[in-house]
């Protein structure tokens, strides 16, 4: 009979896996066992907290709904999100514009709408602005009907889905003109907190971070021939441009919200200008995928409810000051 020791037992398990067929597979499960094995070692990870990091995990999964994607919320928070967007941005053929996160609220039902159209189709109130711009290719070449999803908070800091799965606003679908050019009207969006009502909230809430994003505005842009850009628009002045708690915010992503831009196609209406530029696709990028997901594919069919979420608990409101509390309370005390 083998006995294992601490140094031992990662080889045996590895040994084990070998016979896997598939080469990628086989190479990412290795490097998890490895690190994950290390990762224990590192802390001597007692039984105590192994049921804890147990019991989150299960909570992580349980959050999830059609509307809600609390894994994707846990990989953001943990800069894993971020990590795997910045590296597959790197693996791009030609200088193009950076990519941002697609995050936990992307939807695939969004509607189309024409040019210069008002998203904000519910009203909340909020500032009015233009999104305007051209997309185009790495030389500067306009791209004739790319596609441009955008999405967004409401003005009340909130994202549709997160009032339940049947709620459709600030989001939409629109065409680049014969020039390239697309126009949206919308209303500003305001920074907000991440969902802090589920595990990944307790977790940040207990490292006492502030738990918000700045500012932003999503964008999905694509055009036949080139790489999917997933990126987003951080609104220049706000706090946590260089503290998001999702790490997505970037400098070459910050656009000014001018109040009487003279280029704007709509007058008299506070206006941001920015210019997408999109890196021809590789073979590579074809297969590539998102880091990110419509809630809704991921959870197909698990028949939970989906009610309102994410509105942060008042304290954090009141005093926007991270809190201890829940399932991490007590755990690291006196670490
Ligand atoms: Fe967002």
């Amino acid at each position: 009979m083998r006995e294992y020791t601490p140094e031992t037992i990662t080889d045996a398990v590895i040994e084990q896996m070998s016979t896997t067929p598939d080469p990628r597979m086989k190479e990412i499960m290795e490097a998890a066992v490895r690190h994950v094995h290390a990762f224990a070692r590192d802390v001597n990870l007692t039984p105590g907290e192994w049921i804890k990091g147990i019991e989150f995990m299960t909570k992580v999964g349980q959050m999830c709904t059609p509307a809600r994607q609390e894994f994707i919320l846990l990989s953001d928070t943990v800069g894993l999100s971020a990590l795997v967007n910045i590296m597959h941005d790197k693996t791009k053929m030609e200088e193009a514009t950076g990519a941002s996160l697609l995050g936990p609220f992307f939807r695939e039902n969004t509607p189309r709408f024409e040019s210069g159209a008002q998203i904000a189709t519910i009203d909340k109130g909020g500032s009015e602005v233009v999104l305007f711009g051209r997309i185009t290719n790495a030389q500067g070449a306009p791209l004739p009907g790319a596609q441009v999803t955008v999405w967004q908070t409401a003005a009340d800091g909130r994202y549709d889905i997160q009032n339940g799965i049947e709620e459709i606003d600030c989001r939409g679908i629109f065409t680049a003109d014969a020039e390239g050019k697309y126009v949206v009207r919308t209303v500003r969006p305001l920074g907000y907190f991440i969902p802090l009502d589920g595990p990944v909230g307790q977790m940040v809430m207990a490292q006492k971070r502030h738990g918000k994003r700045p500012a932003h505005i999503h964008f999905l842009i694509a055009a036949p021939g080139y790489r999917e850009l997933v990126t987003a628009l951080y609104l220049a002045g706000d706090e946590h441009l260089d503290d998001d708690v999702v790490f997505g915010a970037s400098g070459d992503l910050v656009a000014e919200v001018k109040a009487d831009d003279p280029a704007s196609p709509i007058k008299g209406v506070a206006s941001i200008h920015f210019d997408f530029s999109l890196a021809r696709e590789s073979e590579a990028d074809r297969r590539a995928g998102r880091v990110g997901s419509d809630p809704g594919a991921i959870t197909a069919g698990n028949g939970k409810a989906t009610t309102p979420y994410g509105a942060p608990p008042p304290e954090m409101l009141a005093a926007e000051q991270p809190k201890k509390g829940g399932i991490f309370s007590g755990l690291f005390r006196g670490k």
